[in-house]
């Protein structure tokens, strides 16, 4: 089944889907926790919290060379949580993730813009591979065509890395790569919502109800 997050720091709206959809986790990076407010360890804490036992929590490093990445990632892997470190696939980055991998840090290469970028990080180690959909869409790419290419790729060479598409600004997007089979998926609070919203739902829901109370008024379903 494929993995299902949010990619988020809002305690919140966690708490609000972990209640209607299948969560596995959540998913950050710098940009969102600096927007919250909240600094990473205040923020898994609360989504320990609303999301119970055991849930996965992907979690960016902020140094800037290979070697200040692997002591960073070795601090984040001792958090006593479910932990996979997200590393951009730079340079550096893909250095710093094979000495991550030498230590069996779960890792996530993140910031992917092209199929090789991802599939250079999946022969690496990486073990999550986060291609941004909707930013290579920005920029007249196709994140669609990027994921099924890198998909392609990682069958092709038996890479056991699993792809967590992420950067989504509609749910059409997220069907699409959905469809070639990714193993992961990290959606914004609101395509999210957007997942299970239609605006002929609301009127069909509305129209059993007022059909029923005119035939049955009050009583439930057993009782009529
Ligand atoms: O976590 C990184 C990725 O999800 C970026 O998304 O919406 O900022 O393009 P976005």
């Amino acid at each position: 089944m494929i993995e299902l997050y949010l990619d988020t720091a809002d305690v919140e709206q966690t708490k609000r889907f972990n209640q209607c959809l299948p969560l596995k986790g959540i998913t950050t990076n710098p940009t969102i926790l600096a927007q919250s407010g909240k600094g990473l360890n205040e923020t898994l804490a609360n989504m320990q919290s609303v999301l119970g036992e055991t849930p996965r929590f992907h979690a960016q490093v902020v140094s800037t060379t290979a070697e200040a990445m692997l002591e960073e990632a070795r601090q984040l892997n001792e958090l006593p949580y479910d932990m996979v470190v997200k590393v951009p696939a730079t340079e550096t980055g893909l250095a710093a993730i094979k000495l991550m991998k030498k230590e069996g840090i779960q890792v996530l290469a993140t910031a992917i813009y092209s199929a090789q970028q991802g599939f250079m990080a999946a022969l690496c180690g990486a073990d999550y591979l986060a291609p941004y959909v909707n930013r290579i869409d920005a920029i007249n790419g196709n994140g669609v065509e990027v994921v099924a290419d890198l998909q392609l790729l990682l069958d092709q060479n038996q890479l056991p890395a699993k792809i967590l598409a992420a950067s989504f600004k509609n749910t059409q997007q997220a069907m699409e790569v959905m469809k070639l089979g990714i193993e992961a998926i990290t959606l914004p609070v609101d395509v999210a919502a957007s997942m299970f919203a239609h605006p002929s739902v609301k009127p069909a829901v509305e129209q059993f109800d007022a059909d029923w109370k005119a035939a049955f008024g009050n009583k439930l379903s057993f009782e009529s």
